[in-house]
Order: C-alpha cells, then sequence, then structure tokens
C-alpha cells in the first residue's frame, strides 16, 4: 500500500476532528482514519450531556478565567495548567466552528445557544442538543470528513504500531471482513481511539468496545501512559446494565434520594448539592449505599434519581434518551417513578502521556482525546469537559500532524512483521489441552476490578487486585479462540480486546497502589488526605521487559496555587 501521511486511528470525535483539520491544513496530504466500527457508531455517539464552553453569554455571567478555573479545581490541581488554558480559550471557538458545520445546538427563547448546569461548573456552561450531544456533533464531523475526502477502513482492528528504533514507521491492523493483517505505512500516526473504561465489565457505562486499543498499542511500543490510577466513575449508571444518565438530569433539577427519602447530597455537599463534582457525587452515593440507606435488589443496591418534579414536558423535550432508556432497561417511566441508579465506571483520566500539541514521546506519533492525557482532567474530569477535550485536541492532533508530516520519511513494514503479528494473534487457536474462555477471564477482570480497585481504594484491596490480574494474566496464555474462522471473527477480536484491557489494568492498579493519597476520583481509605508535598505530581506508566515501571513527572501550574478543594 503507498504510505500515508497521516494514519488516524479511531473514528470517534476526536479522531474525526483531527482528519478534517489535517484536511484544512493540507488538502495535498493522504489522510487514511482507520476505525473498528463505523465511525457514526463510535462511542462519542453515547455522549449525552454536552460541552462546556464560556460563551459570553451575559445572562450567564461567564467567562473563559471562570471556566479555566473551574477546571483545574476540579482536577484537585493536577491539571496542567498550560493545558486547561489552551482547553477553555478554545472552547468557544469550537462550539460555533460546530454550529457553522450544522451541529443543531438547543437554544434558549432569545436563539442563543443554550446552556445547562453541570457539576463541579460555577455557571450553566454546557452547550447540548437536547440528550443526544455526541451522537449529533459525530454526525457533522463524519459530513465534513466525507466531504472533504478522507479515506475510511472501517472494521479495521490496529494490533500494533511498526516500530524502527525511536520512531514509528505506521500501523498494523488487522481487517476484520478479511482477517488479514494488513500494513499501513505512515509518515504520522494519530491515536484517537477512547477510553478503557469498559474493563470493568458490567460496571461501566462505556460500550463494548471502549477497551483501550490505542492506549495498549502506544505501552507496548514503549509509550509512558500518564496518571492511570484516576478512573472516574460517573454518578449515575443505570442500576442493572450501567448505562449513562446524564448528568443533565441534575443539571435541569433532578434530585438524589435514599431509601429514607432524604436528598442526601446536602449531607457531602451543602451548597452544590446534586452538582456538585463527579468525584464527590459517586463517594456519596457509595457511601449511603455502603451506610444501608441504599435500596436493595437482586440487580444490587441503588439511590434513586428522581426527576418527577421536572414535569412530562421537560423531560420529553431535554431528557428524551433518558426516558426512553429509563423505560427500556429499567422498567420505569421516570415522569411518574424515579430511576434507579448507581456508580458506574465511565471516564479514564490517564492516558498516553502527550504534549500540548499532542505529540508522544515517540517521533510521528500523536495521541488525542479520551485515550491521551494532556493533561487537562488531572485527579477528576468535569462533566462536558469531555466531548470538549476530544474537539479541541483532536483539532489541535491534525494540524500539528499535518505540519510536521513533511519531517518524516515514511517507513517499510515488511511481510516478515506482518506474518508474526498474524502468527500472534492466532495463537489462541492452537490452545489444547486445559484452556481458558474468554468469558470467564472477562468478568474476573471486571470483577476484581471492581472490588478491589474502585471507588474506595485500601493497600490490601489494592493488593489482592494486583495478584488477581497477574493471575489473569498468565491464565490468559492458555484463552482458546473457538472460533477459526477468517471473515468477522468476533471471538478474536473479543481477546485482542481482553489483552489490552489487562496490559492496561496493571498499570491502573499499579499506579493506585502507588499513590499513597486521596485526590479526585483516587480515594484511599488508609491514606485520605490530599498529599500536596509527596504527590502533587503526574505518574508514568512504562513497559519495561514485560513489567509496569512506575517514573513521575512534575505538574505544570500556573496562575493558580494549590488550595483546599470545598464544594
Ligand atoms: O453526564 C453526562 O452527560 C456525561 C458527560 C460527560 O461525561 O462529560
Amino acid at each position: 500500500m503507498k504510505p500515508f501521511d497521516i494514519v488516524i486511528v479511531g473514528g470517534g470525535g476526536a479522531g474525526l476532528y483531527a482528519a478534517m483539520e489535517a484536511m484544512k491544513t493540507n488538502p495535498a496530504l493522504n489522510i487514511a482514519v482507520l476505525s473498528k466500527v463505523y465511525p457514526n457508531r463510535s462511542h462519542t455517539s453515547a455522549a449525552q450531556g454536552g460541552a462546556n464552553a464560556a460563551l459570553g453569554n451575559k445572562a450567564k455571567d461567564d467567562t473563559v478565567e471562570m471556566h479555566i478555573f473551574d477546571t483545574i479545581k476540579g482536577s484537585d490541581y493536577l491539571a496542567d495548567q498550560d493545558a486547561v488554558d489552551v482547553l477553555c480559550s478554545e472552547a468557544p471557538k469550537i462550539i460555533r466552528e460546530l454550529e457553522n458545520m450544522g451541529t443543531p445546538w438547543s437554544r434558549m427563547e432569545d436563539n442563543t445557544i443554550a446552556q445547562r448546569p453541570f457539576g463541579g461548573a460555577g455557571r450553566p456552561r454546557c452547550c447540548y442538543c437536547s440528550d443526544k450531544t455526541g451522537h449529533t456533533i459525530l454526525q457533522t464531523l463524519y459530513e465534513q470528513c466525507l466531504k472533504k475526502g478522507v479515506i475510511f477502513f472501517n472494521e479495521y482492528f490496529a494490533l500494533n504500531l511498526s516500530v524502527s528504533g525511536s520512531r514509528s514507521k505506521g500501523l498494523i491492523a488487522m481487517n476484520m471482513k478479511s482477517g488479514k493483517v494488513e500494513a499501513f505505512p505512515a509518515k504520522t500516526v494519530i491515536l484517537a481511539t477512547g477510553g478503557y473504561a469498559k474493563m470493568y465489565w458490567n460496571r461501566s457505562s462505556n460500550a463494548a468496545g471502549n477497551t483501550g486499543d490505542g492506549q495498549a498499542i502506544a505501552y507496548r511500543a514503549g509509550i509512558p501512559m500518564k496518571d492511570m490510577e484516576f478512573v472516574q466513575f460517573h454518578p449515575t449508571g443505570l442500576r442493572k446494565s450501567g448505562l449513562l444518565v446524564t448528568e443533565g438530569a441534575r443539571g435541569e433539577g433532578g434530585y438524589l434520594v435514599n431509601k429514607d427519602g432524604e436528598r442526601f447530597m446536602a449531607r457531602y455537599a451543602k451548597e452544590k448539592m446534586e452538582l456538585g463534582p463527579r468525584d464527590l457525587v459517586s463517594r456519596s452515593i457509595e457511601t449511603e449505599i455502603l451506610q444501608g440507606r441504599g435500596f436493595d435488589s437482586p440487580a444490587g443496591t441503588y439511590v434513586h434519581l428522581d426527576l418527577t418534579h421536572l414535569g412530562a414536558d421537560l423531560i420529553k423535550s431535554r431528557l428524551p434518551q433518558i426516558r426512553e432508556m429509563a423505560m427500556n432497561f429499567e422498567g420505569v417511566d421516570p415522569i411518574e417513578e424515579p430511576i434507579p441508579v448507581k456508580p458506574t465506571a465511565h471516564y479514564s483520566m490517564g492516558g498516553i502521556d502527550t504534549d500540548n500539541q499532542t505529540r508522544t514521546v515517540m517521533e510521528g506519533v500523536y495521541a488525542a482525546g479520551e485515550c491521551a492525557c494532556v493533561s487537562v482532567h488531572g485527579a477528576n474530569r468535569l462533566g462536558g469537559n469531555s466531548l470538549l477535550d476530544i474537539l479541541v485536541f483532536g483539532r489541535i492532533a491534525g494540524r500539528t500532524a499535518a505540519e510536521e508530516a513533511g519531517k518524516f520519511t515514511p517507513g517499510r513494514i515488511t511481510e516478515a512483521e506482518l506474518a508474526e503479528q498474524f502468527d500472534e494473534i492466532r495463537g489462541g487457536m492452537q490452545a489444547s489441552g486445559r484452556y481458558e474462555r474468554y468469558g470467564e477471564l472477562r468478568e474476573e477482570l471486571g470483577h476484581t476490578l471492581a472490588l478491589n480497585v474502585g471507588i474506595f481504594r485500601e493497600s490490601s484491596l489494592l493488593q489482592k487486585g494486583i495478584a488477581d490480574l497477574a493471575e489473569l494474566k498468565d491464565r490468559f496464555k492458555k484463552v482458546r479462540i473457538s472460533d477459526s474462522s477468517d471473515v468477522f471473527n468476533t471471538n478474536l477480536m473479543q481477546v485482542l480486546e481482553l489483552k489490552n484491557m489487562l496490559d492496561l489494568a496493571e498499570t491502573v492498579a499499579a499506579g493506585a497502589y502507588a499513590r499513597q493519597e486521596s485526590r479526585g476520583s483516587h480515594t484511599r481509605i488508609d491514606f485520605p488526605v490530599r498529599d500536596d508535598v509527596n504527590w502533587h505530581k503526574h505518574t508514568l506508566a512504562t513497559l519495561v521487559k514485560g513489567n509496569v515501571t512506575l517514573g513521575e513527572k512534575p505538574v505544570t501550574m500556573g496562575r493558580y496555587e494549590l488550595q483546599e478543594r470545598t464544594y
């Protein structure tokens, strides 16, 4: 295949914005987007709530500076302040750019773009399209990419970077339709594959495909992962499925209520109540549950998200998808009854270590969106800053790669490399004797993470989690791929995804064990206080001779000094 200037891995918001911007920067470039699903089915489509931007709407009295401060405070002062500047300063431009491309933002009565309150934000700042914001943004971007002539390789599973010394020669991927392993030689590669919270399996809001493929590819290539211990639990996942109930539901005025009928958030965040930041609200719900004030059910203990007082008109117009999901997955109509909810693993603050231009330590390799860690979210991301992150840094990645592609000469990916990859991924088809089943390993992975590396963490639990993961990795060597076909071998893909999750889960647990403090989403009951003297730093997890090796990196400070974080 003729070498590409840019290969983008991932067809969600970050990947598509990168492709569009790269084409705009230099229309002569040869750009490909690879995605394991059709781009308009990628997980961005599940983002309900919206994207934050201080639009300068007078009535809301908001400023970019307030957005910057809220984000830094929300991050528990672990975000890099120069990166947060970029995120928040670019936000108004991005929202208007999307509007000009056709994104149908919900409107106020005076026809300005509507903004709703979101957790941890000092002003109503979240721009939304009903409760289907990610879906509508994705359609807009996909249309633009098609119009600009981006080449799509849909249903391709990215396997590994092809590396020569300190630089990448391109990507090796499996064509899911044929089972063939193919080479994508490229001057530059942008990883934009989304998050890895599906490793928490049945306690996650994520799509089945959010298995950290891009992070695992980078990790195996020796690129460090930053701040992997910070996993965000969204306060309101549906009790049975873990599916997301947008923070927008609380932004519109929904209440959280325990089995005693109390709006219990008064105990934890008197002022912000249900609109505290996510780490705080999730811990509060979990505490209610652990202290016996949740509702019991065979599907687990939960609390109520009560929207009944909002009225049918508001629910039908601003939260239609939530209503549909509550009816389909919980059998309750939120117009009439509260929704059973509990915290659900939702987002990975950690990811591939990049600079503010999305460059990684490997020449020609960039990362953007949830798979990257710039870091703009630090120890806890604010709701509405994730869509913003994929848009702002997706665009920067596209521009940077387009500008820098000329510096690199494309490498040659050899037939021998492809053959080696082919043999490696199919090894499990030969497993004989006592073998392991994918489904069991996957369930056990989710179970041990939820139990031992969950919302509340503690030394002995984390040690148990680390030991379980080592055992699972060992058992994985004997996993059997029961389907031997070439065409759409979904069992093979699941096994490859499981391998990625197992590799990354080790970095999450190692970081969580090492970090002896509580900060943002990382709550150590044995180290309950934030320790700025010893732990105001990023962790870096690198794969060295098959083992996780932890290092560190300073946090970039700016205008805001460390402060106690209260709501
Ligand atoms: O609650 C939500 O709608 C999720 C938004 C986000 O994760 O930013």
